[in-house]
């Protein structure tokens, strides 16, 4: 059926910005026009149409679907943790029409096998694309590069380690060489294992009154100084993963001055949260990178606002409710971020970091910019969109989570801004009836 998207804000990044109509046929957008006034003839008579579906989106914002380049499924091994089907439909309920997912798998995406058994799982649940992530090395041990030529053939959109770093230098430089062949962009999780290893939470005060042992700064920005010297080095592209200090943030600016195709990301927890998270909310603020200082929180806004730091991504990071009751020291890392992503970047917009569609091109162009695929509202695009209420204010409440696990630190948390509608392709994969 054929869809009007009627009466919003159209946004979209780098292109548009006003009042429009989409009109969506056979999956792809036949037509963007600024809105015409209400109760004007061509509106009255576009709307008595008959076989369309209109979505009235006043008071509403028309985006992009969001991309996310971060997140982790879990399927295949962990499915009691979050599955392909439970993460997409998460997805969709935030507003993301793709999501990137992390080969941290068991098996360990790190074979066209694996890739393909996501793909095909992902059209199965036919809800947000999925774009899997292959392994840099076999098995993530930092040893053996996997084969670049067969995992892209089978359909991987990049390679990382992600979850571990690779910690061997001259292995990372093979792997930028031959990804970079293969048209493959290497993320890094940048961690100096030889730094962190034992360490709970941040180095510094909030770890010395809990006890526990602490990761320094400078195990993420040794790591990002190396991939940024070898990305020099090899001249192939390296993404920086889940930003989380000043020191970070001030090196990829720095590179990014003189010309080394990097890019970075960071998570909406690095930007609206400290590691005095932690002290009230234990296990479920804990996440690798972990939580840092005031100071570096607000570093890593300077770098989103100054365009240091390109993209908002997750790391959706599902764990099951017992895993991350082990406590603190024994639980595993990561927080969940699909259903959450939108108000908590929104506050950045409140807060005058960005502009809305400074903040929607970090959600949506920058992203799919970075990844080498398809975004925008463009006549002949492939309809993926995704229609946000910036005004909803409501309570975050575990209970209204569609993703399998309840791991964020953001429960409780009173919040501005909701997706109402997610157009994956032309179809309606994701409609708020609440708040229609
Ligand atoms: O917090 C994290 N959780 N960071 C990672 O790098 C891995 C992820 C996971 O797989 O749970
Ligand atoms: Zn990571």
């Amino acid at each position: 059926m054929d869809i009007l998207i009627s009466g919003g804000r159209v946004i979209d990044p780098g292109s548009y910005d006003g009042p429009g109509d989409i009109l969506i046929t056979a999956g792809r957008i036949a037509a963007v026009t600024p809105a015409a006034a209400p109760g004007a003839p061509e509106r009255a008579s576009t709307d008595s149409r008959s076989g369309v579906k209109v979505i009235d989106a006043s008071g509403k914002i028309v985006v992009p679907g969001l991309i996310d380049l971060h997140v982790h499924l879990r399927e295949p091994g962990f499915e009691h943790k979050e599955t392909i089907a439970t993460g997409c439909r998460a997805a969709v309920c935030g507003g993301f029409s793709a999501v990137c997912c992390m080969a941290n798998t068991r098996p360990v995406n790190d074979s066209p096998a694996v890739t393909e058994y996501i793909l095909a799982q992902a059209a199965k649940a036919g809800l947000a694309r999925v774009y899997p992530i292959a392994a840099v090395t076999k098995g993530l041990e930092g040893r053996l590069l996997c084969d670049y030529r067969e995992l892209k053939q089978a359909g991987a959109a990049a390679v990382s380690d992600d979850g571990r770093p690779v910690l061997d230098s001259r292995i990372m430089r093979l792997a930028l060489e031959q990804a970079s062949q293969h048209k493959l962009l290497v993320i890094s999780h940048s961690e100096d294992l030889t730094l962190s290893e034992g360490g709970v939470m941040n180095e510094g005060a909030a770890a010395r009154k809990l006890g526990v042992a602490g990761i320094p700064n400078a195990s993420e920005s040794i790591m990002v100084l190396r991939d940024i010297a070898l990305s020099e080095l090899t001249g192939a592209p390296v993404h920086i993963a889940h930003v989380s200090t000043r020191e970070s943030v001030r090196a990829i600016r720095d590179a990014k001055a003189r010309g080394v195709p990097v890019t970075a990301e960071t998570a909406p927890h690095y930007f609206a949260l400290t590691d005095e998270s932690v002290l009230r909310h234990g296990a479920d603020a804990k996440m690798s990178p972990p939580l840092r200082s005031e100071q570096d929180r607000l570093a890593v806004r300077e770098g989103l606002a100054d365009g240091t730091i390109d993209c908002i991504a997750t790391d959706h990071a599902p764990h099951a409710p017992d895993e991350k009751a082990a406590g603190l020291t024994q639980a595993p890392n990561g927080i969940i971020g699909l259903e959450t992503a939108f108000p908590i970047s929104l506050r950045l917009v409140d807060e005058g970091v960005l502009s809305l569609p400074q903040l929607i091109a970090k959600l949506t162009l920058n992203p799919a910019r970075i990844l080498g695929v398809p975004c925008g509202l463009t006549v002949g695009a492939a309809a993926d969109i995704a229609i946000l209420d910036p005004c909803a204010e409501y309570v975050i409440d575990a209970a209204m989570f569609k993703s399998r696990s309840r791991n964020s630190p953001f429960c409780g948390m009173t919040v501005r801004g909701k997706a109402v509608s997610t157009i994956v392709g032309g179809q309606v994969v994701f409609e708020d009836n609440r708040a229609a």
